[in-house]
């Protein structure tokens, strides 16, 4: 029997202010836009920011639906309108925010992606050929850097998988 580890490690910032000021910009704008999604039945406003390698900045939001499942993150409606407009372009960095309104807290730790978003941030990973940076946060408050998203899914299931 042999034992095998996998770690994770990423970064930890006090605030978006000792973020560099490129994953900033999407910070930013991220928090700015928890106003718009479309959350009505969580109130949970979750919203998404990347850069593509053009240097394009495109957006997602949270979108519910009245028959729950039909749901989709932030993060997948991002995924699917860049495959729509920019379906040769991979995406460089995403910062993912949040706007708990349930709660009196400030919402200010910093959320990850759930496992179906990793699985799709996988996805156009392999597609690519190319790292996504994420970008955790919340309102306010610690960011996590993450320097790629198969990080949070180990031994993750890939079309590679399907080749045999
Ligand atoms: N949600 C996201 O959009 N992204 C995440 O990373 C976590 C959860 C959404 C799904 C649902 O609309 C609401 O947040 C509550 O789960």
């Amino acid at each position: 029997m042999n034992k095998k580890t996998i770690e994770l490690s990423f970064e930890v910032y006090d605030s978006i202010d000792q973020l560099s000021e490129a994953d900033a910009i999407l910070l930013r704008q991220a928090r700015e836009l928890t106003t718009t999604a479309y959350a009505p039945y969580s109130k949970f406003l979750v919203s998404a920011v990347a850069r593509l390698n053009n240097g394009k900045i495109v957006t997602g939001t949270n979108q519910e639906n009245a028959s729950y499942p039909v749901s989709i993150c932030a993060e997948r409606s991002l995924l699917a309108s860049t495959g729509a407009l920019f379906p040769k372009e991979p995406l460089e960095a995403m910062a993912v925010t949040y706007h708990n309104l349930n709660a009196d807290t400030h919402s200010n730790r910093p959320i990850s992606p759930c496992g179906m978003c990793r699985q799709a941030l996988v996805e156009t990973e392999v597609r690519f050929q190319q790292p996504i940076r994420l970008i955790l946060s919340g309102m306010e408050g610690e960011v996590y850097v993450i320097a790629k998203a198969d990080q949070l899914l180990p031994l993750s299931f890939s079309g590679v998988d399907l080749l045999g």
